[in-house]
């Protein structure tokens, strides 16, 4: 038996549990808003396509009912403001930061034991809370962003090589902000072939600046922030827990000197299994993308103080 929770139904929250449902790897969701029958709908909603998809999951959908979410393996905090149009992630700390708190006690009345895996944003920050304010062992606490980055990066690197991205390896680290993400560039591959010797420098670097405000050019299309990428995102990392595949993804992780940082929780490479992230891997970094990661944990770190500032945690 394995048990996810999903707090919040908006368009991330539901996304994931309808990916989740689709990779079959949970006897139990559920799938909880502060919005009065949103999270029933939308549970119902989903369950109507079981018989068409062929899976036999439990989801239910509650209104701030937290008894019901009792006893789950993974938590996963959707529950927050979106961006609009023009906003950077940052910009949303103070509202989400009291959302996030309010919701991760709730949760642990319930599930003292669960893994977080965090969505809302801004993310580094509010896995930063979660993990100080409910003072938590780190490796139950974990950041849903670089994974999300790393899946864009990776479909356009495919499109500028006109090739299937499954062929495509990459990985982007750091913060998970338009300005603080690192994809690494000089490390992504296509079949063993690095990509830097296949493409321009000037496509290069197109690649990586549209990875990065990767997020900003969804939102102005659809006018909020995205929500299949980061769904299935979300619910790849929980499969991994929940089977104990161990799988590396980057992820939001406390660091105690790994990547020459303390005391921040940041992107990078990490092992998911089934106590939640289980150890970082520590890339060989150039001196270059040091330096970028040294900047981006300046930026996270600075903006985790308004936490502190703010009195949120
Ligand atoms: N408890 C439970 N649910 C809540 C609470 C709360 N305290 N506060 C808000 N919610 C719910 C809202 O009712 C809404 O249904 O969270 C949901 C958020 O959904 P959307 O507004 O659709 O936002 P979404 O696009 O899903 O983004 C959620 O993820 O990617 C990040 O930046 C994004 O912070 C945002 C979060």
């Amino acid at each position: 038996m394995a048990k996810v929770s999903v707090i919040g139904a908006g368009n991330v929250g539901a996304t994931c549990v309808n990916a989740m449902l689709h990779l079959n790897f949970c006897s139990d969701i559920v799938l909880l808003d502060i919005r009065q029958g949103f999270a029933e709908g939308k549970a119902m909603d989903m369950m109507q396509t079981s018989k068409i998809y062929q899976f036999n999951t439990r989801l239910v959908g509650v209104t701030n009912d937290y008894k019901a979410t009792a006893n789950s393996d993974v938590v996963i905090v959707t529950s927050g403001m979106p961006r609009k149009p023009g906003m950077t992630r940052e910009e949303l700390i103070g509202v989400n930061a009291k959302i996030v708190s309010d919701v991760t006690a709730n949760v642990l009345k319930y599930s003292p034991n669960c893994i977080f895996e965090i969505i809302a944003n801004p993310m580094d920050p509010m896995t930063y809370l979660t993990l100080k304010k409910n003072k938590l062992s780190k490796h139950r606490v974990v950041g849903m962003g670089g994974l999300l980055d790393t899946s864009r990066f990776t479909y356009y690197l495919s499109r500028a090589l006109d090739v299937p991205v499954s062929d495509i390896e990459g990985m982007v680290i750091g913060g998970h902000g338009d300005k603080t993400m690192i994809p690494l560039i000089r490390m992504a591959t296509y079949k063993g072939i690095p990509i830097t010797s296949l493409l321009t420098n000037d496509e290069c670097n197109k690649v990586v600046a549209d990875t990065m405000i990767g997020g900003a050019t969804l939102t102005k299309l659809i006018g909020t922030s995205a929500w299949y990428a980061p769904g299935v995102s979300a619910a790849t990392m929980a499969k991994s827990i929940i089977q104990d595949d161990r799988k590396m993804f980057p992820c939001c992780c406390y660091l105690e000197g790994e990547y020459d940082q303390k005391d921040i929780c940041i992107g990078v490479p990490a092992i998911l299994g089934k106590d939640g992230w289980e150890k970082v891997i520590e890339f060989d970094l150039n001196a270059e993308e040091k330096k970028l990661f040294a900047a981006s944990a300046d930026a996270t770190r600075s903006t985790a103080k308004i936490l502190y500032d703010q009195k949120l945690i």
